[in-house]
């Protein structure tokens, strides 16, 4: 008797403003999880990123090149609607702490009951990388702080590239 594999379509949509390494050990043990797994940049310009969507897509298709199953997408709109459209049947999300619990509580039951069946799967932050965050990490390079290991190197070359303060205007 065969048996037959269905291919399970992971979604891990985000900011990814920028790319963090807490985000990178999602994708790599997500990609382990599942057959093709989408990281999804989520196009909302109301949040006034530090990069375009084109940025970060290509700061995340750079860093995530080394797993075969991942591909690197954007979207905007519905989630629950995306994920139909690219035949996706889980979201994928990373939790650091009790916190984070409340919001995605809300978000994946709401996803679920847009799109009956498509499951939200949370993975625990390794505890490495649970304090870090896309927000701490622009705030801390802006005031002059060490992020080295907190994000891949590439992304901390762009960080500083954009942070860089002006040089101290002189007479
Ligand atoms: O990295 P973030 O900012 O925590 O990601 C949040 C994201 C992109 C997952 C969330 O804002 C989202 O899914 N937005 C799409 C709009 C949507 O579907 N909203 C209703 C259901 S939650």
């Amino acid at each position: 008797m065969t048996q037959k594999h269905n291919r399970v379509v992971a979604i891990y949509p985000g900011s990814f403003d920028p790319i963090t390494n807490g985000h990178l050990d999602v994708i790599e043990r997500g990609s382990r999880l599942f057959d093709r797994l989408i990281v999804s940049v989520l196009q909302n310009e109301a949040k006034a990123p530090l990069f375009s969507v084109e940025e970060r897509v290509e700061m995340l298709r750079e860093t995530a090149r080394i797993f075969p199953s991942v591909e690197v997408d954007c979207f905007q709109g519905l989630l629950a609607d995306y994920a139909l459209g690219r035949n996706a049947s889980v979201i994928l999300r990373g939790i650091r702490a009790i916190s984070d619990y409340e919001n995605e509580l809300q978000m994946a039951l709401m996803n679920r009951r847009l799109q009956p069946g498509l499951e939200t799967v949370f993975l625990l932050a390794g505890e490495t990388f649970s304090f870090i965050s896309s927000r701490l990490v622009k705030e801390v390079i802006g005031l002059g702080g060490n992020i080295s290991g907190l994000v891949p190197p590439l992304v901390e070359q762009r960080l500083h590239e954009r942070l860089r303060r002006p040089a101290a205007m002189t007479k």
